[in-house]
């Protein structure tokens, strides 16, 4: 097998987006700004997270979905990972650009961690909204995950829509410091699941680059955005160390 190519770009998403050939990606995983307000902040990094509404966040994507949508293959797979502030707006944004019945499923990453609230439920998942191009040709590989029940125990099952894998904890090997980073185990989940083996991923906000570590360690292709140079760079590390 070939080694996987890995790219990365210092580049704004909607810039580098229409340098991208013509149907050359099998998955998009974009993981972009959730809008929460404020300047996310890590220290290996910090990128600004406040669009001022949630309408001027659509905004935003909808112009770099639309100049990325070229880029896909026939047979591609499209994963936006968001939370409760925009998640209900992004998937009525992909209805629109790519059609309803181009949805797929609505996953939700369980990540256990975080604070909670006298006032509501504890808010403990992200939001990942997956669309193809074409629902008859679109690759899609079950994931297995370890059984939970009595009965089979030691086994493993399709997994569902709920994917509980922890996020990273402060002791964790693989934590870089970047802010909002994502485990691997849940990008690995991911690609092996919706890119085929020695296809492209595209992650155009790339952050510290966990995609592209994912794609790297199951052979498959990586191209990888980010506005931020020091996130470029750790990127870059971490794809030369392999984690
Ligand atoms: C939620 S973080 C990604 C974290 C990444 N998934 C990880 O595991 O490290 C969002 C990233 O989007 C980048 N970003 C924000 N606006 C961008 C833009 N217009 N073009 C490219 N990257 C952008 C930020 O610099 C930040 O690194």
């Amino acid at each position: 097998m070939p080694v996987p190519l890995a790219e990365f770009r210092h580049a704004d998403w909607l810039d580098a987006a229409p340098h991208l050939p013509p149907r050359s990606i099998d998955l998009l995983y974009a993981d972009p700004p959730f809008n929460t307000g404020s300047r996310r902040r890590g220290r290996a990094g910090s990128f600004d997270d406040a669009f001022g509404s949630n309408a001027a966040f659509i905004l935003w994507l909808r112009a770099r979905l639309a100049a990325t949508i070229p880029a896909l293959k026939p047979t591609a797979n499209i994963l936006l990972h968001v939370d409760w502030r925009t998640s209900h707006h992004v998937r009525l944004l992909l209805d629109e650009l790519l059609g309803e019945d181009r949805f797929v499923n609505h996953l939700v990453w369980a990540y256990g961690l975080g604070g909670s609230s006298p006032r509501r439920f504890a808010r403990k998942h992200d939001d990942i909204l997956f669309y193809c191009l074409d629902p008859a040709r679109h690759f899609f590989h079950p994931p297995r995950v370890p059984a939970t029940s009595n009965r089979m125990r030691g086994r493993t099952k399709k997994a569902t829509d709920v994917l509980a894998i922890p996020s990273i904890n402060n002791m964790a090997a693989e934590r870089v410091g970047y802010p909002t980073q994502k485990p691997l185990a849940l990008l690995e989940l991911l690609v092996s699941a919706c890119c085929p083996p020695g296809g492209t991923v595209l992650d155009p906000c790339c952050g510290s680059g966990t995609t592209l570590v994912a794609a790297a360690r199951l052979d498959r292709n990586a191209v990888g955005f980010d506005r931020s140079a020091a996130a470029v760079r750790l990127a870059r590390r971490r794809l030369a160390s392999g984690r």
